[in-house]
């Protein structure tokens, strides 16, 4: 069924796993997540950043491909509809009423007052729908479509700045950028595990931890340790499709049904999508 993250993520931080969030590009990742999360038996979070939906044909296209997806696959999961790095109050609304049913706000890059002021306003709205709301403070390094973030400008989150965020919102879940990286990490993640540890003891909401891709094993063992219920994955699927696609097509210089170039990249994020449900501790969980 489609579900708001709120109840599975408190779960998953109850029991010391986390849920994924896998990002959607296409129909074929729609496919593939659901596919993983039904095989698994865990729950998941479909993320749609503001460029793939455009990509897809606007938020209404991607509610309506994930329910029918969903019937036709007869998933018995839990599966949510979230709004990856909502841009403004108008947006979340915008994703709210084509049926997310879970939206992020992020006004990171906003003064601390503005940040509170636009996510208390979209936790109002989405409260009323039953949808729950991410928000961030400092700012996840890297680059996601159009949102570029070079090194000087990433900042680590300031403990006291997000317990003042977290009790004044009534945010659901809470992403504090802690030295993750949208992307490729260049050399080894360097998340700041001690700010986690504070911030979780000044928050009672589950924890996010953006930038999923490269993080080795134990730094996501010590995040879900740490109150990060929700880890969020994209370019890993994208390169394991990409790599996939690229095998399939320079194998046979010949072939153009799309079905059996992209066919392989889609089985490649199911692998990709799988083996992070593991490692999160997520599979067996629904
Ligand atoms: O919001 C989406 C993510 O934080 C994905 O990060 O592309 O580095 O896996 P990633
Ligand atoms: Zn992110």
């Amino acid at each position: 069924p489609l579900v708001s993250m709120k109840e599975m993520l408190e779960k998953g931080k109850e029991n010391q796993y986390a849920v994924g969030q896998f990002n959607l590009n296409n129909m074929e990742y729609a496919q593939a997540i659901l596919k993983a999360a039904e095989e698994e038996q865990s729950p998941v979070i479909l993320g749609v950043s503001e460029g793939a939906a455009k990509y897809m044909g606007g938020f209404n296209v991607v509610v309506a491909m994930v329910k029918a997806l969903m019937d036709s696959y007869g998933t018995t999961v839990p599966v949510a509809i979230h709004l990856d790095h909502g841009s403004s109050f108008e947006k979340a609304a915008e994703a709210i009423h084509a049926g997310f049913t879970s939206v992020m706000i992020d006004a990171s890059h906003e003064p601390l007052d503005d940040n509170i002021a636009i996510t208390k306003k979209v936790v109002e709205l989405a409260h009323i729908h039953g949808v729950s709301v991410e928000a961030e403070l400092g700012r996840v390094g890297g680059q996601e479509d159009d949102i570029i973030v070079d090194d000087a400008e990433a900042a680590y989150a300031i403990p006291s700045e997000c317990e003042r965020l977290v009790k004044e919102t009534n945010v659901d879940v809470f992403a504090p950028a802690l030295g993750s990286v949208h992307g490729p990490y260049k050399g080894e993640p360097n998340l700041g595990f001690d700010r986690m540890e504070e911030i979780m003891n000044l928050v009672d909401v589950p924890l996010v931890l953006h930038g999923g891709t490269g993080i080795p094993t134990n730094d996501i063992q010590r995040a879900i340790s740490l109150g990060s219920a929700k880890i969020n994955v994209n370019t890993e699927s994208q390169m394991a499709q990409a790599d996939a696609v690229r095998k399939a097509l320079d194998a046979k210089p010949d072939l153009y049904d799309p079905r059996k170039y992209l066919g392989p990249g889609t089985e490649a994020i199911i692998e990709t999508v799988k083996g992070k449900m593991r490692e999160f501790g997520s599979t067996k969980q629904a």
